[in-house]
């Protein structure tokens, strides 16, 4: 599809960056279709990462998500899911190029500023999980 989901999580709101980050995303092109200012639960984000349960960083990684408050949005965009990762780069901010949100934003690969969808299929579950139907524009 045309959609992904994202957050800007919450060392980046900590650091003043959501302004920043937005202007990034729509300057890349892509239309906001549902955004939230929120904070997620433990059991939120342990659901969320389920899937990295098993990792030795799940414990870390759901108390760095639920430590603040994080900005989840839906966004549209040709070809959404592949174009958003390569605006955020990689994973870890020392290796991710020049000009991308987690070069110029995170700060470790715990606390790495965006999350991006990694696929259609994962861009419309995490998206439902967040807003509802009648959130999403
Ligand atoms: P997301 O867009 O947030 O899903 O990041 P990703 O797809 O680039 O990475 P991945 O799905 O493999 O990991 C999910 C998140 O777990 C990362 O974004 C980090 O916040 C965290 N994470 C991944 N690897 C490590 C690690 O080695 N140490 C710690 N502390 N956190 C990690
Ligand atoms: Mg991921």
């Amino acid at each position: 599809t045309n959609r992904t989901f994202t957050m800007i999580k919450p060392d980046a709101v900590e650091n003043g960056h959501i302004g920043g980050i937005l202007d990034k995303i729509t300057s890349a092109g892509f239309k906001i279709v549902a955004m939230k200012y929120t904070q997620l639960s433990k059991r939120d984000a342990q659901e969320f990462y389920a899937v990295h349960s098993e990792r030795p960083f799940y414990g870390e990684l759901v108390d760095f998500m639920t430590r603040g408050p994080i900005v989840s949005a839906i966004l549209e965009k040709d070809n959404a899911v592949e174009d958003f990762r390569a605006l955020i780069g990689a994973t870890n901010p020392t290796e991710a190029a020049e000009g991308t949100i987690r070069k110029l934003y995170a700060t470790s690969i715990g606390e790495n500023a965006v999350h991006g969808s990694d696929s259609d299929e994962n861009a419309a579950i995490e998206g439902a999980f967040h807003f509802a139907g009648r959130e999403i524009y």
